[in-house]
């Protein structure tokens, strides 16, 4: 296995070998891949995709799946997940534009938004999708648009474990209404007409353990009996969001998303039962857990730096491809893609590409003596990275492949100058 220890080689896709000196994906060489498409390039394993939805589904069997569209929201992978049996969930005009164009279609699609725009409800009525409310006022206004189905989330007053700026099911959150309000949501789109399909929560991102998420669902059943003895109204379906972390480095620990998914579906099953509620269909909207260990991104070595300090390792890319460390102070970890086999022998700094100091993508890693020239692969970098990428400093957005097999499929073009330049007047 070379330099490159096997405990760093499970955060990275199923397909990826080391051999000899080089990185493979999908049966290809990271020189080959950058070579063809030039870095960064976020390369995304098709099998690993493919296992990913394939696990949740088993997981929830009799329930049901939807990509968190916001993770990635890319077509051929919104398609892929489509052949897999997956819903979608999307969060404004232009993910329910990407998730149409993957050929989703009516009640594949839940729509979501703590403020949804008069477009959005429009082409969600227009579509048959199934809407999220989330506001005091939008089951009039979901229904004037023509939509059909809804749930109503609601906010349980639980601190998931995760970074604050992805909490989400905390009292005083923007998301959801808190129960007594919630409540009154149900019995407004009730006397509106709507078929309120029933509940959902989604406490946060990222979440490092199932307890929260536990907490949330038995929290949810006591929520679902009070509207059954004050309303008349029992629901048929609990959509528990997203959520199941991925490791990203070594250090970091996260449970496999599908054994919790399976232990969200118990609980729940449990939750109601002792409530006195019939079961209801779950559904999940996982986004991280089915795209983000799939993704590995390869960058180019520019400049080395040698300080009393620290080392400097320069990279093509930054904080424009990929703001979570700077957002939530993610740490991830790098390999040398090019000389895999030699002695991780050097602590360094990556440093992103743009003109500020925060731009560090990694603050210490271990690898190989750093030249120009050679090759990083970041793992665990399929969700929210292209997803949140950014054009600072005048920098155009990476591409993006899919591998599998011993070939490559170009899934997003790298951005050019003059589509920047397109937008200027
Ligand atoms: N459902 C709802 C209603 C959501 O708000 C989200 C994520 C998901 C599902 C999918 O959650 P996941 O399974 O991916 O955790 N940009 C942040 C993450 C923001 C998550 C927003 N909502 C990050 O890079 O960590």
């Amino acid at each position: 296995m070379g330099g490159v220890d096997h405990d760093v080689l499970d955060l990275f896709p199923d397909s990826a070998r080391i051999k000899g000196a080089t990185l493979t994906l999908g049966g290809l060489t990271a020189d080959e891949l950058a070579a063809e498409f030039g870095t960064p390039l976020v390369v995304y394993c098709e099998e690993t995709l493919r296992a990913r939805a394939r696990s949740l589904r088993a997981a929830v069997t009799g329930g049901h799946v939807a990509f968190g569209a916001k993770a990635f929201s890319n077509v051929a992978v919104l398609k892929l997940f489509r052949e897999e049996g997956l819903g979608v969930d999307v969060a404004s005009t232009g993910e329910l534009a990407f998730a149409r164009a993957a050929g989703f279609r009516g009640d594949e699609i839940i729509v979501h938004g703590n403020n949804k725009d008069a477009a959005l409800l429009a082409e969600a009525g227009a579509e048959g999708a199934t809407v999220v409310l989330d506001a005091p006022d939008e089951a009039e206004l979901a229904a004037a648009a023509g939509v059909k189905r809804v749930l109503v989330r609601v906010t349980l007053g639980v601190d998931a474990d995760t970074h604050e700026a992805i909490r989400t099911g905390h009292h005083g959150s923007k998301f959801g209404l808190p129960v007594t309000q919630a409540r009154s949501l149900i019995e407004g789109a009730l006397e509106c007409g709507l078929d309120v399909l029933g509940l959902h929560v989604h406490i946060g991102s990222q979440l490092a353990d199932f307890d929260a998420q536990a907490e949330t669902i038995v929290r949810l059943a006591s929520f679902a009996a009070g509207c059954r003895d004050s309303l008349g109204w029992v629901p048929k379906v609990a959509d528990l969001g997203g959520g199941f972390g991925i490791r990203h480095n070594t250090d970091e620990h996260a449970p496999d998303a599908a054994t919790l998914a399976a232990g969200a579906v118990e609980t729940a099953q449990t939750a109601f039962r002792e409530a006195g509620l019939p079961t209801p269909e779950i559904w999940l909207e996982p986004g991280r857990s089915l795209v983000g260990t799939a993704g590995v991104t390869l960058y180019r070595v520019g400049a080395v730096k040698r300080l009393p300090e620290r080392t400097w390792v320069a990279v093509d890319g930054g904080m424009s491809d990929n703001p979570r460390p700077q957002l939530y102070e993610a740490v991830y970890t790098a390999v040398s893609a090019t000389r895999a086999d030699e002695r991780a022998g050097e602590h360094v700094s990556i440093a992103g590409m743009h003109c500020e100091s925060g731009d560090v993508l990694i603050d210490d890693v271990a690898l190989p003596t750093p030249h120009r020239g050679d090759l990083l692969a970041v793992p665990a970098t399929g969700a929210y990275t292209l997803a949140m990428a950014s054009n600072y400093n005048g920098v155009t957005r990476p591409a993006a492949v899919l591998v599998g097999d011993g070939a490559a499929r170009l899934i997003r073009t790298r951005e050019t100058i003059a589509d920047l330049l397109r937008a200027e007047v």
